[in-house]
């Protein structure tokens, strides 16, 4: 039975038994800042097993996506070196959100397994587990489904903490969890192993195939294991393996669909087809989880989920590498992958270019350092060292983009022990200086210890505060003097310190006692977390350490800022809405001139869309909604569908900024009261700034009124020129002007090529009799390459026997034909003919013995280079 069989019958069993059938979700998953990958059939129904969410189904099935790289469950580091881990699978699954438990969905199992009418597995081939306290379900097993008691095993907490166990199973750190059980088959006793829970259980002979949990608890960040509101229930069932049990073969990658991938990376890495090479599996594998990943919107990068995606792609390669193949490969197995999978998966077919183009960057950037790498590791591995030390685990990685897990891979099939804890400590070194240099960077140097600068700013403009340090330049000092530039510390300010995308805000800080002193901050900057540095110039007066004052910000900027990162809130929540939720924000920067944010889209954003886009907003806009900042912990805020920036690191309670129901972000920002605020929206710019990224720039406001007075000025200015009398009638005249342009084109060529052809006439009487052959060289004004041509086609006719070179001059350039007719190519070629001018006039050209053109750029030796062709024929007759 193939694969693609297996998946339809299991939908189709479940579907019968009145599931519904799901689509798989992206594997970068929805608001779950908690997950890297999506890594089981589950996770798209996250919070509908804890409550939150509420679907008009209560049984569900699917066959999810899954990636297991990098996160909680983490298999990269086994691929190719057993029978069934993979970095990319699929999952098969069924579903009860508060509905059957587990009776049903033991007989589900059961039946679908072993009845005849479905993949009727030999019952005697199956083994389960449960939980160890789990009786309801043993009784299940032994009683209502008849297997032997002998062939059930209790698993109780293997793993050394309560619940850490084989048989319960939970998502992550926190979330869904329950206990399970589980459905194991025997390949048999040729193969080495032994079943679930005995010393052996490890060996390949017992593989687990079908997973079923019961979904009870949600486990809190404390470990709590807190009830869900119903039991539920989540099976999950590995598409690969089920598909070798039933093709009988006892490895995954011998199934259907890895025949051809597998036999691929044999063909682009020009090794013969072996199933025992694991770096062919590791291809075949790796290919499947980097286009999948990709064509939902992972680009590769240096952290968080495209790096786990760069580090997959590397260790691909260097197998590749390892194989002999010291070129680009790993792109064009894509091919292969969208002929195996596109069918089931249209978004591969929909975005293979993509997916080619970008591993192809991947592997072009990574073979500039993989074989100096590889010679590093020779080197510091030669004489039969058995451990790699850590500094040159770390040089690897910084110096030649070695993933730590990369040189790991290496050092496991040599042999060598890797230093990881060492790497630990040299990345820990470079982090520390890396810190040092940018608080270096970020405050020019200025060493601040002393009280934190308290926030007002989210309610107030003005404040009254203590100076408590001064800095001229970034020199501490007590006190500054008029005209000194420097930076500023209060222990209380309304200046917004830039961050999260935001600038930071501008003002002034006034002091009245003494001598009137005024400081002009022209930004505000982190010193610290929690200080705040006014960078600026004092305009007035003095300024002294311990000085009260008050401090102001410019307050139609401020609010220009509050619109334009309202805007981008919108923005970000409309353009998921209209091209949907693999849109991600990947940068943005905020000021009161603009709004520019980066997010990830495989293409341009079409006229339509933007224009969508900005009607989205703007609805948004005059409907006016109330914008709420309300301060939670970090959990509550995810929960309510807060859309938190993946990797960002967050503290323990968070800011959530909504604005209606339209959108709900995490954000440390200043914000619009109220929606209608930003008063109007305008695009502005949409553009590609790397490979799967766009931006879109916009503006609002003030800023937007004053775009679009400047765009209708800029038409109104186009229609006088144009004689129009209306805007609209500027497309009819534009329109109009181009045709008569297209047809003053075609006139004017014809008449060139008309003077041409009377400049050839007259010319003709100018050649010159060498030794039986007519020769002419002359010159036509303004004639282009065509005109040329066509006159020395004429000329040679009524000339022959003839060698003729024509040229013209234009804007610094020389253009030169030379023809020779056909009874006269034996004596005299038109490539050299034209070659011997060429040389004088700065050029070089060439062609065929009866025609030939060359260019020039030294018009002012054409005349005489021309004067020179008789004598140059005459040498060679
Ligand atoms: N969530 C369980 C697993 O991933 C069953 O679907 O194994």
């Amino acid at each position: 039975m193939k694969t693609s069989e297996i998946r339809q019958k299991f939908l189709d069993f479940f579907a019968s038994k009145g599931h519904q059938v799901v689509a798989s979700s992206s594997l970068v998953p929805g608001n779950d800042p908690t997950l890297l990958f999506t890594n089981a059939g589950m996770n798209q129904f996250k919070d509908v097993f804890l409550g939150f969410d509420k679907r008009p189904y209560k049984r569900a099935t699917t066959s999810q996506k899954c990636v297991r790289a990098g996160g909680k469950h983490n298999d990269l580091e086994n691929v190719g070196y057993t029978a069934r881990h993979h970095t990319f699978f699929e999952m098969l699954g069924n579903f009860s959100f508060g509905d059957y438990f587990k009776r049903d969905a033991i007989h589900f199992a059961w039946e679908f397994l072993t009845s005849p009418a479905w993949l009727g597995l030999p019952k005697d081939k199956l083994m389960v587990t449960v939980y160890a306290s789990d009786d309801e379900a043993f009784d299940i097993w032994a009683a209502e489904i008849g297997v032997p008691v002998e062939r059930i095993v209790r698993i109780g907490d293997n793993k050394g903490a309560p619940y850490a166990s084989d048989n319960f199973w939970q998502m992550g750190d926190t979330g869904p969890c329950g206990p399970c059980t589980e459905i194991f088959y025997d390949h048999g006793d040729h193969i080495w192993g032994g079943p679930p829970g005995s010393p052996e259980e490890d060996g390949d002979r017992f593989i687990e195939i079908w997973n079923c949990v019961f979904m009870q608890f949600n486990r809190d960040e404390s470990g709590t294991m807190n009830p869900l509101p119903k039991p539920s229930v989540d099976t999950g069932m590995g598409l690969e393996r089920i598909s070798a049990v039933m093709q009988h073969v006892h490895a995954n990658y011998e199934i259907d669909l890895f025949a051809s991938l597998l036999r691929a990376a044999a063909r682009e890495t020009g090794v013969e087809f072996g199933m025992d090479i694991p770096s062919l599996k590791v291809i075949a594998d790796h290919i499947r989880a980097c286009s999948f990943l990709i064509a939902d919107g992972v680009m590769p990068s240096n952290d968080g989920r495209g790096y786990v995606l760069r580090r997959i792609i590397r260790r691909a390669i260097r197998h590749g590498y390892k194989l002999g193949q010291k070129g680009l490969f790993f792109y064009r197995l894509v091919a292969d992958l969208v002929a195996e999978m596109g069918d089931a998966f249209p978004e591969l077919r929909a975005r293979q270019t993509l997916i080619e183009d970008t591993l192809r960057q991947e592997e072009q950037r990574f073979a500039e350092t993989l074989e100096h790498g590889m010679a590093l590791l020779d080197e510091a591995l030669a004489g039969g060292k058995t451990r790699l030390d850590g500094a040159t685990l770390f040089k690897l990685y910084d110096t030649f983009g070695f993933p730590v897990d990369l040189t790991a891979d290496i050092c496991r099939e040599r042999e060598v022990e890797a230093d990881v804890d060492g790497f630990e400590r040299e990345m820990n070194a470079q982090r520390e200086r890396a810190r040092a240099a940018s608080s270096f960077k970020m405050t020019g140097n200025v060493e601040y210890s002393g009280e934190d600068t308290v926030f007002h700013g989210y309610e107030r403009t003005s404040i009254d505060a203590k100076v408590l340090a001064l800095y001229k330049g970034s020199e501490p000092v007590q006190s500054l003097a008029r005209g000194d530039e420097g930076i500023v510390v209060l222990d209380h300010s309304v200046f917004y310190a830039e961050g999260g995308g935001q600038a930071g805000d501008i003002g002034e800080i006034s002091a009245s006692a003494g001598i009137d002193a005024l400081f002009d901050v022209v930004d505000t900057q982190k010193i610290q977390a929690a200080v705040f540095g006014h960078k600026g110039r004092l305009a007035q007066g003095a300024l002294k350490v311990g000085d009260s004052v008050a401090a102001t910000i410019d307050l139609h900027r401020r609010q220009a800022s509050a619109r334009n990162h309202s805007a981008t809130h919108l923005l970000h929540a409309a353009l998921r809405h209209v091209l949907g939720n693999h849109v991600a924000q990947k940068g943005s920067l905020v000021n009161a001139e603009r709004t520019r944010f980066d997010f990830a889209h495989d293409e341009a954003v079409t006229a339509g869309q933007l224009a969508e886009i900005e009607r989205m907003v703007n609805h948004v806009v005059a409907a006016n909604y109330d914008v709420s900042a309300t301060l939670m912990p970090y959990d509550d805020a995810i929960r309510s569908g807060a859309m938190a920036l993946f990797g960002e690191k967050y503290g323990d309670e968070v800011r959530v900024l909504r604005m209606g129901d339209f959108s709900t972000e995490l954000c440390g920002g200043t914000h619009v009261r109220r929606t209608g605020d930003i008063g109007l929206f305008k695009i502005v710019a949409e553009s590609g700034v790397a490979a799967g990224v766009r931006r879109i720039e916009a503006v609002t406001g003030e800023g937007a009124i004053a775009r679009i007075q400047a765009q209708d000025a800029l038409l109104r200015q186009a229609a006088e020129l144009l004689k129009a009398q209306q805007g609209d009638e500027v497309l009819a005249r534009i329109q109009g002007l181009q045709d008569t342009v297209k047809s003053l084109d075609k006139e004017l060529a014809r008449l060139k090529g008309q003077l041409a052809s009377h400049a050839g006439d007259s010319l003709a009487e100018s050649a010159v009799e060498v030794s039986g052959i007519r020769v002419l060289a002359a010159e036509i004004d303004g004639a282009d390459a065509g005109a040329l041509r066509e006159t020395l086609d004429k000329l040679k006719d009524k000339l022959q026997p003839c060698a003729v070179v024509l040229a013209s001059r234009a804007g610094g350039k020389v253009s030169l034909v030379a023809g020779v007719s056909a009874d006269a190519t034996s004596r005299i070629k038109a490539g050299e003919l034209v070659n011997s001018v060429a040389q004088q006039v700065g050029g070089k050209g060439g062609g065929r013995a009866d025609m030939a053109q060359a260019g020039g750029t030294q018009p002012e030796n054409l005349t005489q280079a021309l004067a020179g062709v008789a004598a140059w024929v005459a040498a060679r007759l």
